[in-house]
């Protein structure tokens, strides 16, 4: 039996499957992370934490907490937690992977279609009840998808579900960069692995699928969009810092590039100033790539059965760090 932290509302069902197993659950049910001197006293006795990609669990966390043997994250993105740290400590980590890739990946074409496709400027105009006539030419012209090329920076698991989705349906060219070449994905979709600036001097439409690292931070900035073509549409379901928001908004008003669609941002949940009043091609949605309650408890599930292998001395499927500690 083990003392467990769970730092956030996960549901119902994730609560049990620990309680089931015996372990003593602190279940902080709420739907804001805790501040960091919170987190550092709520961790204080926990040996296996069960956070959020909201938590950010660094150093000071781990100072806090020495028993800790294990963190579930539930998100596949892990930049929350510094994974070295954790392994310099002997802490296991792991995340959740493969349960989320196609409603991530579902949600990353639904952005692209509907910018490209203007479907938030079309609904507001529709409500403001500015249809008033039929023209072959309407204000909300929008852009071709089927047979464009695609470029997906980052291509993962949720990467190549992106460009399945635009090459088997949508008879998309992909163009992809990677630290390695994607063979099957090659094989199955013609994929191309290109280098960065080819990607985006080529690209209709550019999907982020890379994790956040210090090498992708502020991937996108001015001189990025200079480089894109005009007509081109960035779609980021990944993490907000990839882009940098000011420089996005400067080559939006300056036509740039022509549209983005926002998944996360920078300072989540926190917008950049003149984000939010900007309205022209561009689609800003609330962190929903996985947010599906199929794939969420999904996600819990999954976060769960890792913490419940790692407390029992097995290798967690999802470990990240479990070769390092061995
Ligand atoms: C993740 O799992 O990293 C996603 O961003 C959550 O939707």
């Amino acid at each position: 039996m083990a003392n467990i932290l769970i730092t956030q509302h996960i549901g119902g069902a994730g609560v049990q499957m620990l309680r089931e197993a015996r372990h003593h659950v602190t279940y902080r049910d709420k739907t804001e992370p805790m501040g960091q001197a919170e987190l550092q006293t709520a961790v204080r006795h926990a040996e296996g934490l069960v956070c959020l990609l909201t938590d950010r669990v660094d150093t000071a966390v781990f100072d806090a907490a020495p028993q800790l043997k294990m963190i579930a994250n539930v998100a596949v993105g892990y930049d929350n937690i510094d994974v070295r740290a954790a392994t310099a400590r002997g802490i296991l980590v792991s995340n959740t992977p493969d349960v989320l890739t196609e409603a991530t990946a579902d949600h990353a074409f639904a952005l692209l279609l509907a910018l490209a496709r203007r479907l938030p400027e079309a609904d507001a105009y529709m409500r403001a009840g500015k249809y008033e006539k039929f023209e072959m030419f309407p204000p909300l012209l929008g852009l071709d998808v089927y047979g464009k090329t695609l470029g997906i920076v980052g291509m993962g698991r949720i990467g190549a579900a992106v460009a399945r989705r635009g090459a088997l349906g949508f008879g998309m060219k992909v163009l992809y960069t990677a630290n390695s070449v994607k063979t099957a994905v090659e094989q199955e979709l013609g994929a191309q692995k290109v280098t960065f600036p080819q990607l985006l001097h080529q690209s209709d439409f550019v999907s982020i699928n890379v994790p956040l690292t210090p090498e992708t931070y502020h991937l996108f900035t001015l001189d990025t969009f200079r480089q894109m073509k005009p007509t081109a549409c960035l779609i980021n379901t990944a993490r907000g810092p990839i882009i940098k928001e000011d420089d996005l908004l400067v080559a939006l008003r300056q036509g740039t590039i022509w549209g983005a669609a926002l998944d996360v941002f920078e300072a989540e949940p926190e917008m950049t100033p003149g984000l939010a009043d900007y309205h022209d091609r561009l689609l800003l949605a609330p962190h929903l790539g996985s947010a599906t309650g199929e794939t969420r408890r999904k996600m819990v599930e999954t976060a769960v059965s890792n913490l419940l292998a790692g407390l029992a001395g097995q290798t967690p499927p999802n470990a990240l760090n479990a070769e390092q500690l061995v």
